[in-house]
């Protein structure tokens, strides 16, 4: 909406007895004060100046009244004769027309001026209220939420999407510190995060985005995307986050990675029983021939007796392919037999001492919990191998009903608390994995020497899962 000048922003009938009642009286005042002052010399020095002002402020009428009121006061007071308004002298009346003239052109002038000043201010507050309208329509429409906040951590507003996606209205949350959409671990923590940031302008969160849970109104947990970003509005400065809702994805990832390891484990199966069983059947028929052939025929028997051995190592081979793919068995006590295995294999192949250490039966149910956590003891132990040059590994795993806890400690180098430039995928697979089953990991060094790696799952969290796939 445009804004007025001041004399025009009164109310109608005050403006327009203001702008016409006004013009005379201004061109009478600068009529007296230059007659008081400078006698009838330069008649209309003053009068066309206080013209100008009249038409700029009061437009094309006020300064045409302006102009003929002070055509008149020039006539009587600075032309002979005086006091009258009648004008003999032609110079004089010559003087007066050009005078008329002159404030007419002023009055149209100026009128033309704010007419466009007018319409430039209409164009441009048009282009702003559509621009803000189109900004409104995106906030509303928007599938993620936006919220924003004040210094205080105090919601100043939210959209659509956000109350659809926390379960509050709008009205329960404006006003209300943000932390009511936070679990309550991470709630103390917030007030320390904007205190901090405000102390020492260090951007943790700002303008770079991480993953935090969301509580809902019903109290339930979500994984969230939030990128955070600052900005200043007319009286204070203001915290907005953009909030996407990654419950959906992570079940799809979830979903991928099952089917990529029911796709692995149908593939070790298959070789197992196909190209496994026809080679064990293959080695049989191999021994036997040697056995038949007997001291008859000694070359043949050497032939014989390779190509019985070399079956047997391709038979090895395929069987510790399958098992690869295949690494833990369907009952709940597969991972304790797998991860011994692991460290049985270790030792033997790599000639280093590798142990499992499990004093209590620790029984996982669900099988695909199972695969990843031995999948993260495979990669734990792999990269000791190759980064530690420890002598010594010892795979454990521990349980009590709750929870379970595997953990893979070397003696070796030791590992930096932040691996600089990490252009392995090792420990970035092993926390997708650990996240994939709600686990903690802790990748760090031992005490005294070497590394350990730590993955500690509630047993909650697995039969959470468990039924999220049931779903
Ligand atoms: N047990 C360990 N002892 C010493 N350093 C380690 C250990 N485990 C990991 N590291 C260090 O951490 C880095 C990252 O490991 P990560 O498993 O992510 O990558 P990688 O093993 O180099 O490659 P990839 O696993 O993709 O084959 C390693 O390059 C190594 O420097
Ligand atoms: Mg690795």
């Amino acid at each position: 909406m445009y804004r007025r000048r001041p004399m025009r922003n009164a109310k109608p009938a005050l403006g327009l007895l203001l702008r016409y009642g006004g013009a005379p009286l201004v061109v009478t005042l600068a009529a007296l004060v230059q007659w008081a002052l400078l006698g009838t010399r330069t008649p209309f020095i003053l009068l066309v100046p206080a013209i100008l002002a009249v038409a700029w402020y009061g437009g094309l009428g006020p300064g045409l009244l302006a102009t003929a009121v002070g055509a008149l006061e020039a006539a009587s007071l600075f032309f002979d004769p005086r006091y009258s308004i009648r004008v003999d002298d032609p110079i004089e009346l010559f003087s007066l027309v050009v005078f008329g003239s002159l404030g007419t052109a002023i009055s149209m002038l100026c009128d033309r001026l704010q007419r466009s000043e007018q319409a430039r201010r209409q164009t441009e507050e048009q282009a702003l209220s559509e621009s803000r309208e189109r900004l409104r329509a995106v906030v509303e429409t928007a599938v993620d939420a936006i919220i924003t906040i004040d210094q205080r951590g105090l919601i100043a507003s939210v959209n659509p999407a956000a109350e659809r996606m926390f379960g509050y209205s709008a009205a329960e949350m404006i006003g209300q510190n943000v932390k009511m959409l936070m679990p309550s671990r991470h709630r103390e923590e917030h007030d320390g995060y904007l205190a901090r940031y405000l102390q020492t302008r260090e951007k943790h969160i700002i303008g770079i985005g991480r993953e935090v849970q969301g509580r809902r109104k019903d109290g339930s947990f979500f994984p969230v995307d939030l990128s955070v970003s600052e900005f200043h509005d007319r009286t204070q400065r203001l915290f907005s986050g953009v909030l996407r809702d990654l419950t959906a994805r992570k079940a799809l990832e979830r979903e991928v990675l099952e089917v990529a390891s029911q796709e692995q484990l149908r593939i070790g199966q298959e070789l197992h029983d196909s190209a496994g069983q026809e080679l064990a059947a293959l080695g049989l028929l191999a021994e036997g021939l040697v056995e038949a052939l007997g001291e008859s025929s000694p070359s043949e028997v050497v032939l014989a007796t390779k190509i019985a051995e070399g079956l047997k190592r391709v038979l090895g081979q395929v069987r510790a392919l399958s098992r690869g793919l295949v690494p833990v068995e369907v009952d709940a006590a597969g991972l304790m037999a797998a991860l011994a295995e692991l460290a049985s294999q270790t030792s033997e192949l790599h000639g280093v001492t590798c142990t499992f250490d499990c004093k209590e039966q620790v029984f996982v149910e669900h099988n695909q919990t199972a695969t990843h956590l031995y999948r993260i003891a495979k990669e734990a132990v792999t990269n000791a191998l190759k980064h530690s040059r420890a002598k010594n590994i010892t795979i454990s795993l521990e349980g009590d009903g709750r929870s379970v806890a595997l953990r893979v400690r070397d003696d070796g180098v030791g590992i930096a608390r932040e691996p600089s430039e990490n252009k392995g995928m090792g420990l970035k697979i092993m926390r997708y994995r650990a996240n994939l089953i709600n686990a903690g990991l802790n990748v760090g060094p031992a005490e005294p020497v070497g590394t350990l790696v730590t993955c500690t799952l509630n047993k909650g969290a697995d039969h959470a899962q468990k039924q999220d796939q049931g779903k």
